[in-house]
């Protein structure tokens, strides 16, 4: 059954939604996947099958990942970044998350869905972190959500988790803190730093984190820290050896071109494939060769003489 969305889609068709996520008016694309859970990253851990997770801000792409059949999908706050611009990670809001989260959950419904807590969404109190993801859920259609940081977080990361929604730590480079770190740069090279996110990441795992994201560390510890702990561990520019690997699909796609970190492989140059069609759509339409005869409406003869009698 199809239904038609407005004068902006006009002719295009798009699925009813299947069912209600939530008391929010999110609705969902067709795919028949099995329900992707934390238990499904737990076995995944165990049975050593490699967890995906890419990023996602909108509705066509988390359902053509979803499709794909894609793991999990992170409402990432890289958000602020590739998709609104700014600098770094801290100016996005929570409003501003959920607003991408809705448009997301309404077009991803196999894969597991996580919001990631935006800067000052959860450092200034528990109370404070605990209503945020709570919103994540009730208001974003998130499955779980996602904090930075490690034992000062660790109150926090129990408290959501004692209300029943699923935590995903991150560890290692965390961008939230990009000026205490003193740049975009890789975490975790020295030992006694490696040990300390070795203890930060068994203090989330024993605070009920269902999962950690380990963002640019030395890969041999990142699989020493993948052993050491029984939740899974997902990596960005980590190495193989974490449980899972996630990506910025603007990254992958080639999206973003102010830069791409050394730990991406891009599957595609979108941006320069965006370029040439907008090229091509203003040369079109400048030498009059678009719209051309297949893209316009008609109306009858008659009615096109009735037409011309009326406004005589
Ligand atoms: O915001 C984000 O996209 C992230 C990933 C880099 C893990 O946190």
């Amino acid at each position: 059954m199809c239904v038609y969305q407005g004068v902006s889609t006009l002719m295009r068709t798009l699925p009813l939604p299947e069912g209600t996520l939530s008391t929010t008016t999110i609705s969902a694309n067709t795919s028949q996947r099995k329900k992707v859970t934390t238990l499904t990253f737990r076995q995944k851990k165990e049975r050593g099958e490699p967890i995906t997770m890419l990023t996602a801000y909108d509705y066509p792409t988390a359902m053509a990942m979803d499709k794909a059949g894609v793991d999990s999908i992170l409402v990432g706050d890289s958000l602020a970044m590739v998709v609104l611009g700014y600098e770094n990670t801290l100016p996005v809001t929570m409003d501003e998350m959920l607003h991408h989260a809705r448009a997301v959950a309404r077009g991803a419904r196999g894969a597991l869905l996580v919001g990631d807590m935006p800067f000052m969404s959860y450092q200034v109190s528990v109370e404070d972190a605990l209503r945020n993801a709570g919103r994540f859920l009730q208001q974003g259609g998130m499955d779980a959500v996602k904090l930075e940081g490690g034992r000062e977080r660790a109150d926090a990361v129990r408290a959501i988790v004692n209300a029943g929604i699923p935590v995903m730590g991150h560890l290692g480079l965390t961008p939230q803190s990009v000026n205490q770190l003193g740049g975009f740069r890789a975490q975790g090279k020295t030992a006694s730093a490696a040990k300390r996110l070795l203890e930060d990441a068994q203090i989330l795992e024993e605070a009920g984190a269902f999962s950690i994201v380990l963002e640019a560390v030395p890969a041999r510890l990142a699989e020493y820290i993948s052993k050491k702990i029984s939740i899974p561990t997902i990596g960005i520019g980590a190495g193989a050896g974490c449980d899972g690997q996630v990506l910025v699909t603007h990254d992958l796609l080639g999206l973003f071109d102010r830069f791409t970190p050394k730990f991406v492989r891009q599957y595609a140059n979108l941006h320069e494939t965006m370029n040439k069609a907008f090229a091509e759509y203003i040369n079109d339409v400048g030498a009059k060769r678009f719209p051309a005869v297949e893209h316009i409406i008609e109306m009858t003869d008659e009615e096109w003489a009735a037409f011309q009698k009326e406004v005589k």
